[in-house]
């Protein structure tokens, strides 16, 4: 199973940027590496800097006020300005181009770890179990039952990642990987929760509904996670499971027209590095995938687990999307 991992996570890693030179046009995306900032921006950064700032009344008001731009002057840690490789500004401060990717849509879909132990039927019918009231609860309104699922769904990979920072500072030991494999899940996450809320604006009892379930939840999933981190990931490769039967049917709303195919919103776009015409359809295709992915981590860690080994025991499939 490692095996068949790296070999994917080789074959989807995002291509690494040049970490040297002022301005790397041959790119998907030109960029100018922090480190390179303070040489190669120098007075010019400074100056647009200067320019910015004056043409918003001198307070930096795009940076939320006035004394965050004065602060990032003092420290002379401009932000660095990236562009497209067409040229165009490159505008999310949520993410660098250096971490969008395309989406591996090869990845089998269908795959499905059968509950054999008590654990693993415990996890399971866990999941199946919270899926009645959610199917309930949204019906078949997929972009707001997408945009809350993933409010959750961004939970356990800080959790996991979260816990095992700690270990790794408690027992000064390394952790193969496993911490970042976890964040970048947690960020990948959030990240579809970005692009759904382009989609679907949450009304205020949905928001009022997400703070109680992160409330209930995070708790939960910390303590499951200390229990057992091995029912944990079982846990989270069986929500995994669920997301990709949601997004499936999402995907069959959208076929009928009962849900309609509007334009991709920019970020996504940006994100999964997907065509400029690029649809909601082809966005939750990508997204799908980055659930199979999750998925195959979780139960490849909970496996490890499984197998009376420590998650640093294993490289970490770092960069599988
Ligand atoms: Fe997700
Ligand atoms: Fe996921």
């Amino acid at each position: 199973m490692m095996t068949v991992l790296r070999s994917v996570a080789a074959q989807t890693r995002p291509r690494v940027l040049p970490t040297a030179g002022p301005e790397i046009s041959s790119c998907w995306f030109t960029s100018s590496p922090r480190n390179a900032s303070t040489i190669t921006f120098g007075e010019r950064a400074q100056k647009e800097q200067k320019e910015e700032a004056a043409a918003v009344g001198g307070g930096g008001a795009a940076a939320g006020g006035g004394k965050g731009k004065e602060v990032a002057s003092y420290w002379g840690v401009p932000p660095s300005k990236l562009t497209k490789e067409d040229g165009s500004e490159w505008k999310w401060n949520c993410f660098r181009p250096w971490e969008t990717y395309q989406a591996d849509l090869s990845i089998d879909l269908k795959k499905h770890h059968v509950p054999k132990t008590f654990l693993d039927k415990f996890a399971y019918w866990t999941v199946k179990s919270l899926r009645l009231p959610t199917d309930i609860f949204f019906q078949r309104r997929y972009g707001c039952r997408a945009m809350m699922l993933e409010t959750v769904a961004a939970v356990p990979g800080m959790v996991g990642g979260m816990l095992l920072h700690c270990k790794s500072l408690r027992r000064f030991e390394p952790s193969g990987g496993w911490i970042k494999a976890l964040l970048e899940e947690a960020e990948n996450e959030r990240m579809h929760l970005m692009t759904f809320m382009e989609v679907a604006k949450p009304k205020w009892y949905e928001r009022a509904l997400v703070f109680a379930v992160q409330g209930v939840f995070f708790n939960a999933y910390f303590v499951a996670y200390l229990a057992s981190p091995k029912l944990a990931h079982r846990i989270t490769g069986y929500l995994e499971e669920e997301a990709i039967h949601s997004y499936t049917e999402f995907l069959k709303e959208l076929d009928k027209g009962n849900i309609e195919n509007v334009k991709a919103p920019a970020i996504a776009i940006d994100y999964w590095r997907l065509p400029a015409n690029s649809t909601l359809r082809d966005v939750v295709m990508v997204v799908r995938a980055d659930e199979a992915h999750h998925r195959d981590v979780n139960h490849f860690a909970s496996d490890i687990h499984y197998q009376g080994l420590e998650l640093k025991d294993s490289p970490a499939p770092i960069g599988y999307h």
